[in-house]
């Protein structure tokens, strides 16, 4: 296993860029550089995390429940059970969770 860089762009324009280390999730790795990120059950369970992989691939450590297939297909993801398999380029921020429930008032 190798380490890769992260990419982490926020809606707002922010981008950070991080390394991952072997083995280690999106979420593990942002926690370590110090740059925040929503989580909640760090179980691939509530979608609180979820991102968007724009470029790279990753691969989900555990089944990513909260996820239907649509929106895999997507290509949403759960960083906090995403585990990057090469550098790559990830949507992050509260307001993509958003997406993926539809809201009838608007
Ligand atoms: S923190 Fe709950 S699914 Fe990732």
């Amino acid at each position: 296993m190798e380490t890769y860089r992260i990419t982490l762009e926020w809606n707002d324009g922010r981008t950070e860029s991080i390394k991952s280390e072997p083995d280690e999730t999106v979420i593990e790795a942002a926690e370590r550089a110090g740059v925040a990120l929503p989580f909640g059950c760090l179980t691939g369970a509530c979608a609180t995390c979820t991102a968007r992989l724009l470029d790279g691939r990753i691969e989900h450590r555990r089944e990513p429940r909260a996820l239907k297939p649509r929106h895999r297909e997507d290509g949403y993801v759960l960083a906090c059970v995403a585990e990057p398999r090469s550098d790559c380029r990830l949507r992050v921020g509260s307001d993509v969770h958003g997406e993926l429930v539809s809201n009838p008032w608007r």
